[in-house]
């Protein structure tokens, strides 16, 4: 059964969705070796390490490399772990909010250093970006494709001024990937998924062409814990689980404090959710797989492991996802 119905006009949303499965076979990550501690910070603005450990849970975050190079690193990383071949991938998605170039995309550069040529495109949907993208890459399962690559990757330091207390505080660079497969025998699944937009707060947090990012940081954090709310609810709902139904969550990886408003309204316990934003910054669309490596390397994940994907960004976007672990 495909379903996708529309619940507003800018939300859409999905559950128990089609006839195959889906298994994320292989993961990998890159981050620069650069390392920016809030530290060095100081001596740059008028701030302090203790100030931003307190309000957003941050040490550090990695700077350098461009999203074409970490991205190809993520996806090279992912291919090994799942241990296929480079020329079986029949898709690469790239979710990212700092391309290489404003035009083309920067999934095509990254195919021709894999060495490939097959359909290649970008997801601009901020820091959701890689959960919209691992929600596409199902809809390509089910139109029969067997093999979807699907990268988060920034270069964030190129569009972050870190004279900027109000933002310089919070981005980082990185990138995270997956091998995304059909899964015939449906052990693996996307048990729901959820997508929104609301664009009329474009202007709490955008880069002009050229320029860096401005936002407005109590607004994003009052709209976050609100849209995490309503995503994951969301696809709870539709999944026909509850809270406790969750073995693990891996949200966007912005603020702990974020996470935590927002999972004292859910009734999730941050002892079930990943997190790497203390060495990581705010990775955008890389974050969520930053994190989801992280469980894996912890063996937080085995067959069967119910995992809720929820990311939010400028926009705002936001998307969740439940996937059942093959
Ligand atoms: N270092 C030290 N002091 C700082 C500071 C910094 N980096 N930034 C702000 N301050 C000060 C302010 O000047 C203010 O001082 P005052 O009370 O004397 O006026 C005080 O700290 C509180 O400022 P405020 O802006 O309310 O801070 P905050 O608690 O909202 O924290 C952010 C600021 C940016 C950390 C927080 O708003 C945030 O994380 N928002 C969400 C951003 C985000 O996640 N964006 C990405 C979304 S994908």
């Amino acid at each position: 059964m495909i379903s996708n119905p529309t619940s507003g006009p800018s939300s859409s949303e999905g559950h128990g969705i089609g006839p195959w499965g889906l298994s994320l076979s292989g993961v990998g990550i890159a981050l620069p070796e650069k390392i920016l501690a809030n530290s060095d910070l100081t001596a740059w603005m008028d701030t302090s390490d203790e100030w931003i450990r307190e309000r957003t849970g941050i040490a550090e975050r990695r700077i350098g490399g461009s999203t074409s190079g970490l991205a190809t690193e993520a996806a090279r990383q992912a291919i090994e772990d799942a241990d296929v071949p480079v020329d079986s991938i029949e898709q690469v998605i790239l979710a990212t909010t700092s391309p290489d170039h404003i035009c083309p995309g920067t999934a095509p550069a990254v195919a021709r250093e894999l060495g490939l040529q097959c359909g290649a495109f970008d997801v601009q949907a901020a820091c959701s970006g890689w959960v919209y993208g691992l929600v596409v890459a199902n809809g390509l399962l089910l139109q029969g494709m067997n093999r979807v690559l699907v990268i988060g990757a920034e270069s964030l330091d190129r569009i972050t001024d870190y004279h900027d207390r109000g933002t310089g505080i919070l981005f980082g660079n990185g990138a995270g990937a997956a091998i995304v497969d059909r899964d015939e025998t449906g052990a693996g699944r996307l048990l729901s998924w959820d997508m929104g937009s609301n664009g009329n707060y474009v202007h709490i947090l955008y880069a002009e062409h050229g320029d860096v990012l401005k936002m407005d940081g109590r607004e994003v954090f009052r709209q976050a814990v609100t849209v995490m709310q309503t995503s994951a609810t969301n696809s709870l709902k539709r999944a026909g689980l509850t809270v406790d139904d969750i073995d693990l969550i891996i949200p966007h990886q912005a603020n702990i404090r974020i996470v935590e408003a927002a999972w004292k309204k859910l009734g999730f316990s941050m002892e079930k959710t990943e997190m790497v934003l203390e060495h990581t910054g705010n990775t955008s669309a890389a974050s969520i797989p930053l994190a989801l490596q992280s469980a894996l390397d912890k063996g937080r994940i085995q067959p069967g492991t119910n995992v809720l994907f929820l990311g939010f960004g400028a926009g705002m976007t936001w998307a969740s996802a439940i996937v059942r672990w093959a």
